[in-house]
């Protein structure tokens, strides 16, 4: 493992120098957070933008970032074209049967060529297979084809149910997301729906957005019914038949059945539901890419299936705790069309809300595109960093410049056209001029070997087969549920039914309440039980858990020596308002053992209820020792993994930002008193010193000076002394001209220092296989309160 890696940045390629077309030592390094401001890239085909972005996913799912991608030309699946081994007969299967003939080559040839040249790519890059089984291991990855059983089917029938409660409750975004599906929806169909003009729009956006804001969901086979005949009477001020005729509902309601019942319809009805929390995170909470590849749908089902994802992805979202750091990125590989500037396809609202919020929720958008001029800048003006590949036209190189200024306009900082017009120009194919605002000033460079397989889009047959083995295997992924450890809950239904008899009279001080009876085909017969209602609080100031739960126990009594036992009771869902005081009539009951007519058990069973729910009951939490935290009470494990691994990528954030605030002042001033001795030698002298430099740049300076060419953050800007001691070595080298010999040797010192400090950090935790502990809470007994406890008649089943 490399250093870097322990750094939570991305390894992108090298810095590039045009002027000399040649690569420079430095590695490009990109810190994951800056991606919560989201990214674009844009070059002309062919300018390796996939090969970078494909970089970019391998480099979060290392780190253990989960993806959504939207694969509209089918070359993210390559990602899952990783072999460890990088063996001849790993490619054979995926190599291009036409490229080979073109190359005049039998498969078996170009196999081995394609082998050589990927473990000789990666290795000019210091990477290899072990790298990739790192890959491999950190992240499951997942082809999914929505209308299609090639990949993983995803089910949109369930798509219409209700948004979570934080979109209801934001009339805006609920309105944004009607929108979002009935147009999407009437694409489908073929209907241009206005959504302010059309009727069908109007319509089906009232029926969704009411049965939406009573919490439920609709499918197509609902939504189709609904249109026929309405849950309301009037829209806005009309008749509902005379806004639209119920004939003609019908028609609406018949295009819609006709799409239902297409034969390849039912393929969209089939496989997981659109669930972004499983898209993101398997059962145990291990990170995902998840692919969805569209290159097999139509325009307007892929704007459907777009948009539907996409809302998902903002209801997701909203559910989410804030944070600075990446929690998962969305990726889309061809944003044409879905963002243009000036139509207002369904993807717009939902991709323009991620680009204006995702970043609070540390979602980090990365939109790829060939068509500069067809993005709407307008939205893209907040985004935090720039790819700008070759270009092909000069239209393109204007409309980036005019957002490159655009942005540079919006966060303050300088832009000089001219050279950036030049860069640009100059860019060859897998070159990438990165424009990040978090960086002193652009970069040029040129991008990493991919680990993955860049064959281009694979076959229907190949992601079949990459899937297949899948298919089985998947289960939908619902979390466990909560930990709270009590015996098995039930409704009472213990005691011997030797029926008969009229009920017992009791002593008046003995309480007693008659449980309610379902269905009941024979006739009723109570049966005596103990009932215990107790409200136990569980209280662990360190753990952070103080939790109230109201137990309901029914025990049963026995004839036998010992009458109660608690060890046998069950734990019954019964309310306060369950219990009633009188019976229901007519019913018969099962006799009472002597022992319940005995005022004074009563307290002694009571007590033993409290010392046994003092034994028994308890809270489960899972504690994970390395970053020493513990699990909320109903967390379940992997909710609990997930959020660890947040909180790891928040601290190495944190590491990062204290290291990068330690050194780069350090090296900033180091850099400037170098650069005046050097003004101070001869200049010839000056050439032959400076390459003796370079030659020496050791891996510690490289990774250096990734990390401190940018903006550092405010807390370790320049105080007023710093500046005093800047201002008064520049004296001291103009006065005397310093030794350049020893500045550097200071310099080297300071890289070594820097790398032995990351060397020392030790390797991130893996949040999602850590093994975790499970550290029990229990009660007191002064945390024990008896609410009721009574004599219950309870109906035999
Ligand atoms: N990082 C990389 N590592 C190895 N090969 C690469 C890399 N980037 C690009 N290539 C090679 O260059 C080819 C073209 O690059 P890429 O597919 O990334 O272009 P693109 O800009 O995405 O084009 P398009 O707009 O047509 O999708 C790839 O098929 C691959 O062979
Ligand atoms: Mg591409």
């Amino acid at each position: 493992m490399q250093d870097f890696e322990k750094l939570g940045v991305f390894y992108l390629g090298r810095k590039y120098d045009l002027t000399s077309k040649s690569m420079l030592d430095d590695l490009i390094l990109y810190d994951s957070k800056d991606l919560v401001t989201h990214a674009v890239c844009v070059g002309m085909t062919g300018s390796g933008k996939t090969g970078l972005c494909i970089c970019l996913l391998e480099e979060a799912a290392l780190d253990g970032v989960p993806s959504i991608v939207i694969d509209p030309k089918g070359d993210i699946t390559n990602l899952l074209l990783t072999f460890p081994e990088l063996r001849q007969e790993d490619f054979a299967p995926w190599i291009n049967a036409e490229d080979a003939a073109k190359k005049g080559l039998s498969a078996d040839e170009y196999a081995a060529k394609q082998a050589d040249a990927w473990k000789n790519g990666l290795a000019s890059w210091g990477e290899d297979g072990a790298r990739i089984k790192r890959l491999r291991d950190a992240c499951d990855f997942t082809i999914y084809t929505p209308g299609s059983n090639a990949g993983l089917p995803v089910s949109i029938l369930k798509s219409f149910a209700a948004p979570p409660s934080e979109i209801i409750a934001d009339e805006e975004m609920l309105q944004g997301q009607v929108n979002t599906t009935v147009t999407s929806l009437l694409g489908l169909i073929g209907i241009e729906g206005d959504p302010i003009r059309s009727r069908e729009h109007i319509l089906m956006s009232t029926i969704l957005s009411e049965t939406w804001r009573k919490g439920s969901g609709l499918d197509l086979a609902g939504l189709i019914q609904q249109i026929q005949s309405p849950p309301l009477q009037r829209i806005g001020v009309l008749e509902l038949e005379s806004f639209y005729p119920s004939k003609e509902r019908f028609a609406l309601a018949m295009q819609l059945n006709n799409l239902l019942a297409a034969p390849g319809f039912k393929l969209w009805m089939e496989g997981e539901p659109l669930d972004v929390r499983s898209f993101l995170y398997g059962p145990n909470g291990k990170p995902r890419v998840s692919i969805f590849s569209i290159a097999h749908l139509s325009d307007a089902e892929r704007m459907f299936f777009v948009s539907l994802l996409l809302n998902h992805v903002v209801g997701w979202m909203r559910t989410q705790s804030g944070t600075t750091s990446l929690r998962a990125i969305l990726y889309i590989d061809e944003v044409f069309g879905y963002l243009p500037p000036v139509a207002n396809p369904p993807s717009k609202l939902p991709l323009l809300t991620l680009m204006k919020q995702a970043r609070a929720f540390g979602v980090g958008v990365t939109l790829v595109t060939q068509n500069p001029v067809d993005l709407d800048y307008k939205s893209l003006s907040n985004t935090g960093t720039w790819f700008i590949g070759r270009l092909q036209t000069d239209r393109d190189k204007l409309r980036i410049l005019d957002a490159l200024e655009g942005v540079a306009a919006g966060t303050g900082t300088k832009f000089d056209r001219g050279a950036m017009d030049q860069i640009i120009a100059g860019l060859g194919n897998r070159v990438f001029l990165m424009h990040n605002v978090n960086d002193n000033a652009p970069v040029v460079f040129t991008t990493r070997w991919a680990m993955s397989y860049l064959r281009g889009p694979l076959t229907r047959d190949q992601i079949k087969a990459l899937m297949d083995p899948m298919k089985s295997t998947r289960r939908p992924t619902r979390p466990v549920e909560a930990s709270i450890v009590t015996p098995l809950t039930e409704k009472a239904s213990i005691g011997t039914a030797t029926q008969g008899s009229q009920r017992p009279v009791l002593p008046s001080q003995i309480p007693q309440y008659f449980l309610p009876a379902g269905q009941q085909n024979a006739p009723l017969v109570y049966r005596p039980m103990l009932l215990g209602v107790s409200q136990v609080r569980f209280s662990d100031a360190k753990r952070k858990v103080d939790e109230n739960k109201d137990l309901y126990f029914l025990a049963p009594i026995t004839n036998d020596p010992m009458p109660v036992n608690w060890e046998t009771a069950k734990r019954a869902e019964l309310k306060m308002s369950d219990l009633a005081s009188a019976p229901l009539d007519p019913a018969r009951y099962s006799d009472l053992p002597s022992a319940a007519s005995v005022p004074k058990n009563y307290s002694a069973w009571q007590k033993d209820l409290v010392d046994w729910l003092m034994r028994s009951q308890r809270i489960d939490l899972l504690h994970s020792p390395s970053l020493d935290q513990y699990s909320k009470v109903g967390e379940s494990e992997s909710d609990f993994r997930i959020r660890m691994q947040l909180a790891t990528r928040e601290l190495s954030d944190q590491n990062m930002e204290k290291l990068r605030n330690k050194y780069a002042p350090k090296y900033a001033a180091l850099d400037e008193r170098i650069r005046k001795a050097e003004m101070a030698v001869d200049r010839e002298q000056d050439q032959v010193k400076r390459q003796k430099y370079q030659e020496a740049a050791s891996i510690g300076s490289t990774l250096l000076n990734a990390f401190v060419g940018r903006k550092v953050s405010s807390s370790a800007s320049k105080t007023a002394s710093d500046y005093q001691r800047v201002q008064k070595e520049k004296k001291d080298v103009e006065l005397a001209g310093e030794n350049l010999d020893a500045l550097q040797k200071q310099r080297k010192q300071l890289e070594e220092d820097f790398q032995a400090e990351v060397k020392m950090m030790g390797e991130k935790t893996n949040a999602s296989t850590e093994k975790l502990e499970t550290v029990s809470i229990m009660t007191t007994k002064a945390n024990i309160s008896v609410k009721l406890f009574a004599l219950v008649w309870s109906p035999a089943t």
